[in-house]
């Protein structure tokens, strides 16, 4: 079984829907970590019974604040980190020691509107279709591996929040079911390795 960690800043939405998915295929949410100390993700933590950690990066540098993260990581065993609207740019030091095995989700068909303002910038756009992407982190902002995208038509007359609305739902919709695969492709390699192991 594999250990999960979430890193979010704000609202926690997307936490919350990984949270009540996780335990299905028997992994477990470890720890969610916070970048500030007034995410509501924080309070929904609480709520759901999961370790919560505040790293802070105010006057510091990001790698300083991504060395508590690591040892954070390295006490609950973490073995695949989800980013859920988590507002930092992770650098090399957290993205090459967690290399292929950190997730993120995005409001956007990328390449198409990275940032932080994605919805808005999808909505006031041209395209007919707008969506979600679910990619691999790398060094990039928002440009790593794309592992699924989903899209939704757009409806005449729709305000943005309605809109906003629909993509939040397909994001709760689709990243759950997106990090339990990725856990149980991880797992599965664990335990072909013991196996290899053994039979050595
Ligand atoms: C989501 O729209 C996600 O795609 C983006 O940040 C937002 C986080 O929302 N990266 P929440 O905090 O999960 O409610």
């Amino acid at each position: 079984m594999a250990n999960l960690a979430v890193l979010a800043s704000g609202n926690g939405s997307n936490f919350q829907a990984i949270a009540e998915a996780v335990g299905e295929g028997g992994h477990t949410l470890c720890c969610l970590i916070c970048d500030r100390p007034d995410a509501y993700a924080l309070v929904r933590a609480e709520h759901l019974g999961v370790p919560s950690h505040v790293v802070s990066y105010a006057g510091r540098k990001r790698t300083e604040a991504e060395k508590d993260i690591l040892g954070i990581f390295r006490k609950h065993d973490v073995d695949i980190v989800a980013l859920a609207g988590f507002m930092r740019l992770l650098t090399p030091l957290v993205v090459d020691a967690y290399a292929g095995r950190i997730i993120n989700i995005h409001p956007s068909l990328l390449p198409k509107y990275p940032g932080t303002n994605a919805i808005a910038e999808s909505f006031h756009s041209p395209d007919t279709e707008v969506g979600i992407t679910v990619h691999t982190v790398d060094h990039g902002m928002d440009s790593g591996p794309i592992i699924v995208q989903k899209s939704l038509q757009r409806i005449s007359g729709e305000t943005l929040q309605e809109l906003e609305q629909r993509i939040h739902e397909l994001e709760h919709r689709t990243y759950p079911a997106v990090v339990i695969e990725v856990l149980n492709r991880l797992n599965g390699s664990k335990q072909s390795a013991d196996q290899t192991r053994r039979t050595q």
